[in-house]
This record gives structure tokens, sequence and C-alpha cells, in this order.
């Protein structure tokens, strides 16, 4: 599970998160929604180390995220899938995969990808291509391919549906909802509100680096004023 207690984050010496506290349990999906520079990416890079956290403690399954690199991060059990699904455009995607899958034993890293195909198998096809020649939700697959390749207790993905086409959407969809049922903690970052709503237990809007309002995601559906207030504030 993760634990978020009073997190802080700056970016460019501005403080841009301001205390967010946040609980995922094992098997369950948290919506973060709020509008452009509310802050739902700030969160997502302090989480994975790849920005300093000015305050506040991280944990995944009990262990202290504080101070540990990218790399150290994902061994934890914590992945990202980053906004903007960008892969090493002239590596393959079995390359892209292969280099996601540097921090598993070498033995254990063609059967993870093996495995992960089995969840993507649209990928299947693909893995000789050049990273640069594929669509958007196929890149985006490959970077779902890629966060799962460790089998993470936790998987936080910053716009899962950005940009991409109605069909893909629902197959990473429904890989999301897979990730859930066999036991991650899931943290997912949609700026279509429906699609996160119909997807998440609980979710969390944050507004200017706070969060405003939190609950179960069904109640939220049914007051879609709180979400329109945030909006536009
Ligand atoms: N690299 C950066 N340097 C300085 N400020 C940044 C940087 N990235 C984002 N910000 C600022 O941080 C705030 C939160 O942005 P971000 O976390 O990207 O929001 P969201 O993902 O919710 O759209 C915004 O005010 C944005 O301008
Ligand atoms: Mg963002």
């Amino acid at each position: 599970m993760l634990e978020v207690r009073q997190l802080h984050v700056s970016r460019g010496g501005k403080a841009v998160v301001h205390g967010f506290d946040l609980d995922v349990a094992a098997g369950e999906i948290v919506a973060l929604l709020g509008p452009n520079g509310a802050g739902k990416s700030s969160i997502v890079l302090a989480l994975a180390g790849a920005v300093a956290r000015s305050q506040g403690r991280v944990r995944v399954h009990g262990t202290a995220l504080e101070g540990l690199s990218p790399d150290a991060v994902r061994r934890a059990g914590l992945a990202i899938v980053p906004e903007g699904h960008h892969l090493l455009g002239s590596l393959s995607v079995h390359d892209n995969l292969r280099a996601a899958a540097m921090l598993l034993p070498a033995a254990e890293v063609e059967p993870a990808i093996a495995r992960v195909l089995k969840i993507l198998p649209e990928l299947e096809a693909k893995l000789a291509q050049p990273g640069r020649t594929l669509s958007g939700g196929q890149k985006q697959m490959v970077c779902m391919a890629q966060a799962l390749l460790a089998r993470p207790k936790v998987l936080v993905v910053d716009e899962l549906s950005l940009g991409l086409a109605p069909l893909v959407v629902r197959r990473l969809a429904e890989v999301v909802r897979r990730a859930a049922a066999d036991g991650a903690a899931v943290l997912l970052i949609e700026q279509f509100t429906t699609l996160a709503l119909s997807l998440a237990n609980r979710a969390c809007v944050l507004q200017r680096g706070r969060t405003v309002w939190s609950g179960g995601a069904l109640a939220l559906r049914e007051q879609p004023e709180i979400l329109h207030g945030s909006y536009l504030a």
C-alpha cells in the first residue's frame, strides 16, 4: 500500500504542493483529479524520487522512500507511468522493455517481459519496431508494460488517456483494473474524469497544491458540481 503524509514539493524554487496526504490500499484504485497546474505531476515526480520532496513522508508497504534514488524507489515497489508516454525512439520496443527491466536480476528479465506481453499481447507484433514508429496509444501500452515489469506494489499512472484513441483507452483501463485486482495499489491521474471515476474506488481533488475534496468515487460522480467548481476556480 501507499502512504503519503504531509508531502510538500517545490518546482524551480516555488512551493507547488502544500501538505498532501493520501492512502491507497492494496487492490484499490484512487483517482487524483484537478485542473492543469494543480500539482498532480509534481506529486507523481516527488513519489518517484525524480524531484525533491521538501518535506513529508512516503511509504510503500511500510518502506520509507525518503532520500531514495528513482531506481531505489522502483526497487521498493513503486512504478510510474509518467505523463506523455515517452520511449527511447531509436531503440526497439523489446529494448525499451529490457531497459526498464534492468533493475531485475538478469535471469528474470526475459520471463518478466514474456509475462507483461501476456497482459498486453498487442505489443508482441511490435517488439522489433523502433519506439518512434509507434502510435501514442501503442507507446502508452509500452510504458504500462515497463511499469508492470517488476510487479509493482504501487502503480502510479500520470494521464492514462490523454490524447489517445477510445479503443486503446479501453484496453489501458482494463490493464489498470487488472493490476489492482492482482493486488497493486493504484494511483490514477486522469483528465477524463468520467473514466477516472468509473475505474476508481475513491477520489481526491487537488487545487493549487491542496486537496479540496476527497471521498468515494461514486459520491463524486453524483456531485459533479464539486469537480466543476474546482476546474473553473
Ligand atoms: N519544471 C518545472 N519548473 C518550475 N515549475 C514547474 C515545473 N513543472 C511544473 N511547474 C509548476 O508546478 C505547478 C504544478 O504543475 P504540475 O505538477 O505539472 O501540475 P498538473 O500535473 O496538475 O497539471 C504549476 O504551477 C507549474 O507551472
Ligand atoms: Mg500533469
